[in-house]
């Protein structure tokens, strides 16, 4: 079966569950799985009831799909995603977009848990992603371009929603939230960033480093949906503490701030 006959197949799969199709969608990075359970008139999808969905298998990621509702509109989180670390390829990795795409998703919110990189941040503090630089070493559209997905050359000037990063920076203004703007930069991981990596990526622009949300967003805009992308800033990255870094850590800091982050994602979802 073709890779797009699979996404069709969750895509109608997702359908036949839910009364209505959000139009928004929300991809929950590491320890921010919370606000899928916020979600009203809730209908629960673990991933292994969803045909050809991959399974995560990292710890703070539950691995399921919930459509409801939140500030008067439909929306369906992803609690859970995989990536490319775990040893998947780009399709897989964008295999939820791709699906959210077909099933009718317009706005997509991909959220994630990364280092800080710029020493003006504060650990805890959430980040609207402005842009973002790939240092992956790989794209999510190499190979054979399915045109009913998306054109082969998309434009990427515009990746995150100017749009969109201005309704976040009101919804967080509503919340007294402090909202800094900067660059993302994914690397594949899984283990973190060398100190002398981290002045690398600094030198280049980088404001936060992670290693997920850019392979979704460029799926997503081949597919021409509106993306906002946020990064709670869970950890200061390497180097810039005297002290090591683990996942505990990143696990930790994205419980502690979940209240103003589902506050935060309501008062965007209410604006869009
Ligand atoms: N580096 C890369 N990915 C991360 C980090 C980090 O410091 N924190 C959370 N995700």
């Amino acid at each position: 079966m073709s890779y797009y006959d699979q996404v069709k197949e969750a895509s109608d799969a997702i359908r036949a569950r839910v009364r209505d199709v959000p139009q928004i969608a929300v991809v929950l990075g590491s320890g921010l799985g919370d606000f899928a359970t916020s979600l009203a008139d809730a209908v629960t999808m673990p991933y292994g009831d969803l045909p050809h969905w991959p399974a995560s298998r990292v710890i703070g990621h539950d691995g399921k799909l919930v459509v409801g509702r939140t500030a008067g509109k439909d929306v369906a989180a992803l609690a859970g995603r995989v990536h490319a670390y775990e040893g998947h390829d780009l399709a897989t990795v964008t295999f939820a977009v791709r699906v959210l795409g077909l099933l009718g998703v317009r706005t997509l919110i991909l959220t994630n848990a990364a280092g800080g990189v710029n020493t003006g941040f504060s650990q805890g503090a959430l980040m609207v992603i402005d842009d973002h630089i790939n240092l992956m070493g790989q794209n999510p559209l190499v190979g054979a371009n399915d045109e009913r997905f998306g054109e082969r050359f998309p434009d990427m000037t515009e990746v995150y929603s100017a749009r969109l990063r201005a309704i976040a920076d009101r919804a967080g203004k509503g919340i007294d939230l402090l909202l800094p703007h900067g660059i993302y930069v994914a690397l594949v991981g899984p283990s973190y960033e060398t100190p002398a990596e981290i002045r690398y990526l600094r030198a280049i622009g980088a404001d936060a480093v992670g290693m997920s949300t850019v392979p979704e967003a460029i799926a997503a805009r081949h597919m021409k949906m509106e993306v906002l992308g946020l990064s709670c800033i869970t950890n200061m990255a390497a180097g810039v503490l005297p002290r090591p870094l683990d996942h505990a850590e990143v696990m930790e800091t994205a419980r502690r701030i979940r209240g103003q982050f589902i506050a935060l994602l309501e008062g965007v979802i209410g604006q869009i």
